[in-house]
């Protein structure tokens, strides 16, 4: 099976990123053919500043391959390494209606969060198609939010091979067991909320900000509502599903404060994360390493979607000198 995702080094890799996309990435490497690659280009739309640009690119290959990404398996590449996708992302354009554009509900969701309203911002949609379909991926794991963007890639492959012929192949979205991480303060953990709980948190870092998760004012004695607890949401991402059924009957008892709680959360983080300090720190002394893993990676990437881009171009009638 061939899977591929796509993560934007728009700022710190947080939980959310972690449980939603990264972990998923991890544990598909073991049995596919698969495809990661860091979203550069997509990034251009918030982030206008060349060398923050450069430094969050870096970090996120630092940070997959910290947290046990295996670039002997996995190609792990940046997507400007594939130029050809903005040429795909032109001929979908060609085909696909404004309406379809018009119903993104990212679109909205980022013009809502006060981002200016760029035709890259709105065509988002077009190049992640793109990205997608130019290495006829079969997987896409991600995030819930990143649902709808698959579906169009869906409507989107159907309206190139309906005009021209059967040439790109649909792709599948892949979601895992967690479909939205709660932040601190119990929205949606992203970066624009300032309520991230970020990976590679130095120890006491880590700790104060779990700690500052907001909970209800139960008092101790009291049965606790383990659903609506984003303590326990996190708790039920990293610890055994024993330990979690295990917590579940002491919130529903009572007899506990939430601090307890936080704490077994402050020893997970540690066994999850703690550990991967220093591969960070190691992979991070090795720059040459790195840049060698990104450009072999996209080379093999590459090669794939230039041969995908000639059957495009072949079945639209564009020609390009040889
Ligand atoms: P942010 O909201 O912090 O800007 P991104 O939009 O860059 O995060 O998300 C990158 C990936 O991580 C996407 O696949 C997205 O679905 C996933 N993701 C990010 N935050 C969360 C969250 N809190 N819950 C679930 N998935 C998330
Ligand atoms: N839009 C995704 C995000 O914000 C990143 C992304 C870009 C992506 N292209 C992709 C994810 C292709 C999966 C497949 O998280």
């Amino acid at each position: 099976m061939r899977v591929l995702s796509g993560i934007q080094p728009s700022g710190t890799l947080h939980l959310g990123n972690y449980f939603a996309a990264m972990k998923q990435h991890i544990e598909l490497q073991e049995d596919n053919e698969c495809f990661y690659f860091i979203a550069n280009y997509h990034t251009v739309t918030t982030i206008q500043d060349a060398d923050r640009l450069r430094q969050l690119t870096q970090n996120v290959a630092l940070g997959y391959l910290a947290m046990g990404l295996d670039p002997q398996k996995v190609n792990l590449f940046r997507q400007s390494d594939v130029p050809e996708v903005t040429e795909l992302a032109w001929i979908l354009a060609c085909v696909t209606g404004k309406g379809l554009m018009d119903r993104a509900t990212s679109y909205k969701d980022k013009i809502a969060k006060g981002l200016p309203p760029s035709m890259g911002l709105y065509c988002y949609p077009l190049l992640m198609a793109a990205d997608i379909l130019i290495y006829r991926s079969d997987v896409v794991p991600v995030g819930k939010d990143q649902v709808q963007h698959i579906e169009m890639t869906q409507d989107m492959a159907g309206y190139f091979n309906n005009t021209f012929r059967e040439v790109l192949v649909r792709p599948e979205p892949r979601l895992n067991e967690a479909p939205v991480v709660p932040g601190v303060d119990g929205q949606k953990m992203s970066k624009s909320y300032g309520n991230t709980i970020d990976l590679f948190m130095a120890p006491k870092s880590a700790k104060k900000r779990i700690m500052s998760i907001k909970t209800d004012s139960t008092p101790v004695a009291e049965p606790k509502s383990p659903e609506t607890c984003n303590v326990f949401a996190l708790l039920k991402l990293m610890a055994t599903p024993d330990e979690v059924a295990e917590w579940e009957q002491r919130y529903r008892a009572g007899g506990h404060g939430y601090g307890e709680v936080k704490q077994r959360l402050v020893e997970h983080y540690e066994r999850i994360f703690g550990a991967r300090r220093e591969a960070l720190a190691d992979w991070t002394a090795r720059p040459d390493d790195v840049e060698d893993i990104l450009r072999t990676s996209g080379r093999r990437a590459r090669a794939v979607a230039q041969e995908v881009m000639e059957d495009v171009r072949d079945a639209c009638g564009i020609m390009v000198a040889k």
